[in-house]
């Protein structure tokens, strides 16, 4: 019969299935290296409290880092009758360390355990994805400014509606994903705080220096209220709306993708390396790529749902439901981090078909609106020059012409406020030009904006 931290009680040994049902090792064996960490500070908090002598906590840290050893080159071996990776850790320690291990645990519980690994988890995971969006971030300044006068259609309703840089629209992607970055930094502050010490849900009676530990674990702050510590998850709801957000905005470049890269679009190439072919169809180049981003948001979306629903209505303090937040949160993370790994890889190779774009750009009234601002400027009201060009529109798609195809008394028919000058208003380079309005499109403004964009990053 394996020997159980918590069988003291139990006089019947555990049904098997009942070991399979509650075991988490298959999904915290992850947490080892934050578990060992966390092992290691309290072993020294123990050891400044005067619970452990400086010598026993040296041998235990000893072994800790022996476990570590096992763990990482794989010899360790996993078992679910020790049920989750503290028992398994704790476990093997008494091999090394022998009866030394049983005063490990002093002054804690699992219940503040998890919280502090789930923590470190977080804090490094959120770490890294901060450091791909930075990444993510450089890419779309990159795409922008290679392309810098790239015309292309801008789109509402996915009907042509007036032409735009397509550095703008790659700008349009920075902000989102500068927006994901400070979002989470931020979600990262409220990780950062230290649960240890608050053992089971109450507290403990041993003197322990919270604050060493924090130090020791390199966390800015403790935790104020042992209950909360216990129970709090908000950190991981946090994070996974953060990355259910960004997976939004993923999806959104990726739709543009698939939909530009179509034939009937072609305004981009992706890479032949990040695309993959048919087995029936000689012909086809899928854009799997952003179509799995696509597809995996749904999963993402489904982690936060997860968490939330596991956790709504939950009394305080700690419950086992809890031990279910892990599969979501992880899947989550690595979705997320395997989307921007393999967009921060393909972006910069997506090339732009500037003819094809700027054809698009010439075609549809994409100048509708400008002709009517030239009409405001020659003096009339906007609602009515609005009506005016609406005619004109109307009349050029039955002669089968773009408004600045139509010639001067064509043009002179719907308003005599129309001269010669009207055919450069209507020209796409004065459209792009004229925005020039603080966050438009006009060259200059995007050249601006890219600058700011690299400072703000720096
Ligand atoms: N494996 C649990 C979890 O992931 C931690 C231990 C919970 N404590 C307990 N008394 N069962 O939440």
């Amino acid at each position: 019969m394996s020997q159980k931290p918590w069988d003291g009680r139990f006089s019947e040994q555990t049904d098997r299935a009942v070991e399979a049902f509650t075991a988490s090792i298959d999904i915290d064996r992850r947490l080892y290296q934050y578990d060992i960490d966390g092992s290691i500070a309290h072993c020294r908090t123990l050891a400044r409290a005067g619970i452990l002598t400086p010598e026993e906590a040296d041998e235990l840290v000893f072994g800790l880092e022996s476990v570590r050893g096992e763990i990482e080159s794989g010899t360790f071996s996993y078992n679910d009758s020790l049920e989750d990776i503290h028992m398994h850790i704790e476990d093997r320690l008494f091999s090394h360390v022998g009866n030394l291990s049983r005063k490990l645990h002093t002054a804690r519980s699992r219940n503040d355990q998890i919280a502090l690994d789930t923590r470190l988890y977080v804090k490094d995971q959120g770490g890294k994805i901060a450091g791909q969006l930075l990444d993510l971030c450089k890419a779309f300044i990159d795409l922008a400014e290679n392309n810098i006068d790239v015309v292309l259609p801008g789109y509402t309703h996915l009907q042509r509606a007036q032409p735009v840089l397509f550095a703008h629209h790659m700008m349009a992607y920075f902000e989102m994903f500068a927006r994901d970055k400070a979002r989470f930094e931020d979600c990262l502050k409220r990780v950062d705080v230290m649960p240890l010490g608050s053992a089971a849900l109450a507290g403990t009676t041993y003197p322990l220096d919270r604050s060493y530990t924090a130090e020791l674990l390199g966390f800015s702050s403790v935790s104020e209220n042992s209950m909360d510590a216990v129970s709090d998850r908000d950190f991981i709801m946090e994070l996974l709306s953060c990355a259910s957000i960004c997976m939004v905005h993923l999806s959104r470049i990726s739709e543009e993708l698939v939909i530009w890269s179509s034939t009937e679009f072609s305004f981009v190439d992706l890479p032949d390396a990040f695309c993959t072919g048919s087995s029936i169809m000689p012909q086809k180049k899928n854009p799997d790529i952003p179509e799995l981003v696509r597809g995996k948001a749904g999963g993402v979306f489904g982690s936060l749902t997860a968490v939330l629903t596991l956790m709504k209505s939950l009394p305080l303090a700690y419950n086992r439901d809890m031990q279910e937040d892990k599969k979501p949160l992880m899947d989550a993370v690595d979705t997320l981090r395997t989307c921007l790994d393999i967009y921060v890889r393909m972006l910069p190779k997506i090339t732009v078909n500037r003819s094809l774009t700027e054809a698009a750009a010439d075609r549809g009234y994409l100048n509708a609106t400008d002709m009517a601002d030239y009409l405001v400027e020659k003096g009339m009201p906007f609602r009515e020059a609005h009506g005016v060009v609406g005619k004109a529109v109307a009349y050029a798609l039955g002669e089968k012409k773009e408004l600045h195809e139509l010639d001067l008394p064509e043009l002179t028919f719907f308003s005599s406020l129309i001269e010669d000058d009207i055919y450069p208003a209507l020209s796409v380079k004065q459209m792009i030009d004229r925005r020039k309005t603080y966050g438009g499109t006009a060259t200059q403004n995007v050249q601006e904006a890219i600058e700011r964009a690299r400072k703000r990053l720096s």
